[in-house]
């Protein structure tokens, strides 16, 4: 198994990129276009999510054709060409697999509606009264997780919106048609794949009604799912190409058997305890100031634990689903630059390997919007309905909470330009979800010409990766525990040791270091408030770190 151990990858969300033809949506031709953009920033891979055919309920999570591209996104073509100009610049696509489900108008399920049984086995189809479904596992967007067809007489399970029926995985025939599409899209040049909630695949023998949770507990890292993952990367030989499983509410020993190279399984896991320290009683929909102590726990644990079992984190901060860091763990109107500085190096230099959010790599902030009219995404919308019918909230809490933690935060357009339409668009064009008007000064033209950006400062941190070892295969230990601010880690190889120290905080704060004469004498690869910043180190080992500072120093 090869190692990505010194790569970088950059996600890109085609519908919210770059619009080439004028439509007021992304496509695949303006990913194409800024391919210059990304090489300049020194990324290794492009994480694209889907632009296969797909009625867009879930954009592009709810898949109709896995080997046909939906058209708003462009054609095979232009697929095919944005492989070959990528694989020009040194960079790899990898494509997301959406193979939990399948939209609800996907052939095979359009087939099992129409009573073929073969097409049944493929999804997961229970008898049943009409007025009971078969659990009370409840779906990820809100709602029952069973929908019934009154012409079969049946339910069939949907963890997520109601258009995304699962998959039956324990059917043969539904792996060898998965397995088909991963082997046309490698022959295509694909150079590695992202598996959406694949933790999901494997659900129980038994259906049985959960009375403590949703239901997750029955089918999350399910039974079968490290043999289904085995012998879906085996059978379709991509144990050298770079892969990722996206793991939903999963636990470390697994995330360890997924990613531990012996296994055969996937190269890296994302998994998400680190986003949810602002989640009330583990809530998404309940405010919390980001427990600080938490985050420390969190990371300590899951990074010393995968290094102790041989696993392999995808390190992150956002992707589509997630509000922009800077807004969430950051200021984003006092210390909006060294807030997200400070947050990028945090990840970068970690162990792992780091994945760019587009648009992360400017600074850009929370849509900060105001109405549900600006609100496009489904599971936004259908909280906002739940939040205020079912939960009580008035208008002004629920918009509140969809400010801070709707999905559409990260899915605003990508800002090129401070113009209206952020040239995104052209100006005449209405884009499908709104520029926001909160952050104007985030966008990649401004910010190409500014040496003290935040986009510079990512490009340093993506090129600090690449030259110097001890950032991709240093071992990784942490330190000053009882400082609930600052995040503090030592990374090491052979002799050398690396320092890294984040102030999560607006205040000034007084830092522990092992050995400060070692650290006083050791050169700074980066400090989010510029080069020769560095404090001084004071008599009893400390350092002063300013409001939201970052510094690595290698020992
Ligand atoms: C993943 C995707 C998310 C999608 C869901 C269902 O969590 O990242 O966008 O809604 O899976 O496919
Ligand atoms: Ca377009």
């Amino acid at each position: 198994m090869n190692s990505f151990h010194d790569k970088v990858i950059y996600q890109i969300y085609p519908k919210s990129f770059c619009d080439s033809n004028g439509d007021g949506i992304g496509d695949i031709n303006g990913i194409t276009s800024k391919l210059d953009y990304l090489k300049d920033l020194g990324v290794d891979y492009i994480w694209s999510t889907p632009f296969f055919k797909s009625p867009q309920n879930d954009n592009g999570y709810d898949v109709a054709d896995y080997l046909f591209i939906e058209p708003m996104f462009g054609t095979m073509e232009d697929v095919d060409r944005l492989i070959r100009e990528a694989d020009k610049r040194g960079i790899g696509l990898m494509f997301d697999m959406v193979f939990n489900h399948t939209s609800t108008s996907h052939e095979w399920f359009q087939k099992a509606l129409a009573g073929d049984p073969k097409y049944q086995a493929y999804y997961i189809f229970k008898d049943g009264d009409p007025d009971t479904p078969p659990t009370n596992w409840e779906s990820k967007f809100g709602g029952s997780a069973w929908e019934y067809v009154p012409t079969l007489q049946k339910w069939y399970l949907h963890l997520f919106d109601v258009s995304q029926a699962d998959l039956n995985w324990e059917n043969p025939e539904v792996r060898e048609e998965l397995k088909n599409v991963i082997r046309f899209w490698k022959n295509r040049g694909v150079k590695g794949f992202r598996f959406d909630v694949v933790n999901l695949i494997s659900k129980p023998a038994v259906f049985e009604d959960d009375h403590d949770g949703d239901g997750r507990r029955f089918y999350t890292d399910g039974r079968h799912v490290h043999e289904f993952l085995h012998e879906l990367v085996h059978d379709t030989g991509i144990q050298d190409m770079i892969t990722v499983g996206e793991m939903s509410s999963t636990s470390l020993d697994n995330c360890i058997r997924y990613s531990n190279p012996a296994n055969g399984e996937l190269s890296m896991a994302f998994s998400f305890h680190h986003l949810k320290i602002d989640y009330k009683n583990g809530d998404k929909w309940e405010l919390m100031p980001p427990d600080l102590h938490h985050l420390k726990d969190l990371f300590q644990t899951w990074q010393v634990g995968m290094q102790e079992g041989h696993g392999w984190n995808a390190l992150f901060w956002e992707n589509h689903d997630q509000p922009r860091i800077v807004s969430r763990l950051g200021d984003d109107q006092h210390y909006w630059r060294e807030s997200a500085k400070m947050l990028g190096t945090m990840i970068h230099l970690m162990r792992g390997t780091p994945y760019v959010f587009q648009g992360e790599e400017l600074g850009m902030t929370n849509a900060h919007f105001t109405s549900i009219d600006q609100y496009k995404d489904v599971e936004s919308r259908n909280y906002y309905r739940i939040l205020m019918e079912e939960r009580g909230k008035s208008k002004e809490e629920t918009l509140k909470i969809l400010q801070e933690r709707s999905r559409d935060n990260g899915r605003t357009p990508m800002q090129w330009t401070g113009e209206e339409n952020a040239g995104f668009t052209a100006d005449a064009v209405t884009p499908w979800i709104e520029v926001p008007d909160y952050k104007k000064e985030a966008n990649a033209k401004d910010e190409m010409g500014d040496p003290e950006s935040i986009r510079a400062y990512y490009k340093k941190l993506i090129g600090l990766r690449k030259e110097y070892p001890i950032i991709a295969d240093g071992t990784i230990a942490f330190f000053d525990d009882d400082n609930d601010s600052v995040m503090a880690y030592e990374r090491r190889e052979g002799e050398q040791s690396l320092l890294v120290l984040s102030n999560m905080t607006a205040d000034p704060i007084r830092a522990a270091v092992p050995d400060g004469k070692a650290f006083a004498a050791g050169k700074t690869l980066i400090d989010s408030y510029g080069e020769g910043q560095t404090a001084a180190v004071h008599e009893d080992s400390t350092i002063t770190l300013r409001p939201y500072e970052a510094v690595a120093v290698l020992l």
